[in-house]
């Protein structure tokens, strides 16, 4: 097989750094060129222009800059082509380490201790150890199985919930439908780290923070959600938080993002905001492997890390 050329195709970042990082071993032609371009055969990209990738005759494989997919699905005239998804140690690293920060804020009573000392107070509230506390993982993938790992090794107990059975060594699993309720009843801090199919859109909503458990060290449940914000009933968690359904929620993700300004979750009180930044796709690490992957699929090897189309994810 010929060696392919790329379009690169990102919206919200400037694509310089991937660009010359690619470039390192193919040519590279940037959006908006390259439209229809019969000499394009992969094409890395981030939330592309709609209609774009079925304006590419001889486009044999999409690359996704993220371990979601969801940006790219959402054009329902992408070709049937191999969607491949980023699967990297690195990013599955950042991952790990803001779910542990965030499980670790909540439970030392981070939000407690900002507001004590903004006030100087001094109080010690009731300790709790670890092991009192249920982390429940909403998708116990790549990323969810890294993070349930050093939660175990810390001494939480960890539930997962999966689309199929996932079993982990000393996590409780839950799969699809039927195991959603009693995961989410054994379950006081929220992790979400599920994919956006047309299955999971709006799941995490009132209903479902409702069922959390309320028996816990941590004087009500916490939600964390890093996954995707159209996952989220924005409003929900905010109605959540003032009726003590929530206690409170580390939100990396929105329903629009940015985060309009006007949203109240912003300076909610019970509320710690980033700017879906949990775990950077960074050039460095993942232009290599999509390079690699390139060459072994010229070589004449299977494609590793493929979405499937039917799953959405
Ligand atoms: P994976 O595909 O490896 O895992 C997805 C998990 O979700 C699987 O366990 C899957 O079940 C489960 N799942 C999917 N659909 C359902 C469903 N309908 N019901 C129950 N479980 C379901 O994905 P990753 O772990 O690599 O990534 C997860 C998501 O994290 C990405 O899709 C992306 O949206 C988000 N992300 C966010 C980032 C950020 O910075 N905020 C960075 C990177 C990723 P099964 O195991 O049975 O297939
Ligand atoms: C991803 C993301 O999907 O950064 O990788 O959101």
């Amino acid at each position: 097989m010929e060696k392919g050329r790329i379009l690169l195709a990102v919206t919200g970042f400037h694509p310089q750094r991937w660009r010359e990082l690619l470039s390192a071993e193919r040519e590279v032609v940037l959006e908006p060129d390259g439209a229809s371009d019969p000499s394009i055969t992969y094409a890395v990209v981030w939330k592309q222009r709609p209609n774009l990738l079925s304006s590419l005759p001889n486009l044999r494989a999409i690359f996704s800059i993220g371990a979601g997919v969801d940006h790219i699905l959402a054009d329902p005239t992408v070709p049937d082509v191999p969607i491949v998804k980023v699967v990297a140690d690195n990013l599955t690293q950042y991952m790990t380490e803001y779910v542990v920060w965030r499980v670790l804020d909540h439970h030392r009573q981070g939000m407690l201790y900002r507001t004590q000392q903004k006030r100087k107070i001094w109080h010690e509230p009731p300790q709790r150890p670890a092991g009192d506390i249920s982390v429940g993982i909403m998708g116990l993938g790549t990323l969810g199985r890294a993070a349930a790992s050093v939660l175990l090794s810390l001494g939480f107990a960890v539930n997962g919930w999966s689309r199929s059975e996932r079993p982990m060594k000393g996590v409780s699993t839950y799969a699809g439908e039927a195991g959603l309720i009693p995961f989410l009843n054994a379950t006081d801090i929220l992790v979400v780290l599920l994919p956006l199919t047309p299955h999971t859109q709006g799941i995490v909503n009132y209903g479902v923070l409702k069922e959390l458990r309320k028996r816990n060290g941590l004087g009500g449940s916490v939600l964390i959600n890093a996954g995707r914000g159209r996952l989220q009933k924005d409003a929900d968690i905010a109605r959540a938080l003032e009726d003590g359904t929530l206690k409170e929620a580390s939100l990396d993700v929105f329903e629009v993002e940015p985060l309009p300004k006007t949203s109240p979750l912003w300076s909610h009180p019970k509320v710690f905001v980033t700017p879906h930044a949990a775990a950077t796709s960074d050039p460095v690490h993942l232009a290599p492997i999509m390079l690699r992957q390139m060459a072994a699929f010229e070589r004449g090897e299977k494609l590793k890390n493929l979405v499937d189309r039917d799953a959405g994810y």
